[in-house]
């Protein structure tokens, strides 16, 4: 898939209700790839992620939103990035059009995807879309005339996952502040699981690769990194190791991003369960991690972190989902033009 970029002369949005600021960065623009965020971008979106969480402390909920309403168009189960972005737009004071479950829709009489958008868009500001099809969200994106926020597309990216990931590695080892922006020089994250099919891996080494990191791979053999990614990786200054084993690597790491063995994207089911308990991180496995390492996991997960490992403080993925909903509100208020 190529970089996504809206195409020329398009314009981005019909008309300009409600006070919209056309000047704002992002406004009227598709989020299809991690591809489209420079350094000075993560910055933005972080400094106006800072300010949504510091609001929902202290307010809850705000009207930046109100009188907007977003259509979230899922092909594809999803429990946080479907709830954290019902739930960023019902803080901002918006309101939701849920299509969960598409079989309930019109897609199950053979609708197409354009079609499907363009429908959606004549009532709604925003689309969020989820579909297991790689390249459906640039897809979507070219037939468009409001923005389109890709939530997962089959095994390519998933752009504001890999958002949210970097603002919690960047929160929690005290590597932002709006007064310094993002540095997470120096940094070792390590990845780990299914590496292959998991598209938040994808996009977040895609985030990572112009930065001065280190980024190991661990995964078995059949689940490495696609060929293709490690050669764009390559093109980055971030510094990159592939291996099939965790413990020659894991005492160095200051994060350790695990994923779920994706049985969705296997069509042989002895491979996904021969596969599936490969890595299997627990409280023991963490006697040999730093105290200071964080755990993230984008979940589901399905055995790959015990649940022994919960209330350790560097169990860090439950506070990595609540950061999703701050990151998904700046998002949504910067392609609303309310950023
Ligand atoms: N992380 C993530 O995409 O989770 P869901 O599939 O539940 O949305």
């Amino acid at each position: 898939m190529t970089s996504y970029r809206p195409p020329e002369g398009r314009p981005t949005s019909p008309h300009l209700p409600f006070g919209d600021r056309r000047d704002a960065p992002w406004y009227g623009q598709s989020i299809i790839s991690v591809r489209q965020f420079q350094p000075a971008d993560l910055d933005y979106v972080f400094g106006v992620a800072h300010e949504m969480r510091e609001m929902v402390g202290r307010v809850g909920t705000f009207d930046l939103l109100k009188g907007k309403l977003l259509a979230n168009l899922f092909y594809e189960p999803s429990t946080r990035t479907a709830s954290s972005f019902m739930a960023a737009m019902q803080r901002l004071g918006g309101t939701v059009i849920p299509i969960n479950e598409v079989r309930y829709s019109s897609v199950s009489k053979g609708e197409s995807l354009p079609d499907t958008i363009r429908t959606l868009e004549c009532y709604a500001d925003c689309i969020v879309l989820r579909h297991p099809q790689m390249g459906a969200a640039a897809e979507a994106a070219a037939v468009a005339r409001k923005p389109i926020i890709n939530a997962g597309d089959g095994v390519g990216e998933h752009p504001t996952q890999a958002l949210l990931d970097l603002f919690t590695i960047a929160i929690e080892l005290g590597r932002y502040s709006p007064r310094t922006g993002l540095d997470l020089s120096g940094l070792t994250i390590t990845l780990l699981g299914d590496l292959k099919y998991g598209r938040t891996v994808h996009s977040l080494s895609r985030l990572l690769a112009p930065m001065d990191v280190r980024l190991n791979f661990v995964s078995p053999p059949t689940l490495r990194m696609p060929e293709h990614l490690m050669t764009e990786l390559a093109t980055g200054t971030a510094r990159t190791t592939e291996l099939d084993a965790l413990d020659p690597v894991l005492a160095d790491s200051d994060v350790l991003y695990v994923t779920r063995v994706q049985k969705e994207r296997f069509e042989d089911v002895a491979l996904y369960e021969s596969l599936k308990h490969a890595f299997v991180i627990d409280r023991q496995t963490l006697t040999r991690a730093r105290d200071t390492m964080i755990v993230m996991h984008p979940f589901p997960r399905v055995g790959e972190i015990a649940y022994d490992v919960d209330p350790d403080p560097r169990a860090a993925y439950f506070r990595q989902m609540e950061n999703g909903m701050y990151v998904r509100m700046a998002l949504l208020a910067m392609v609303l033009g309310k950023a």
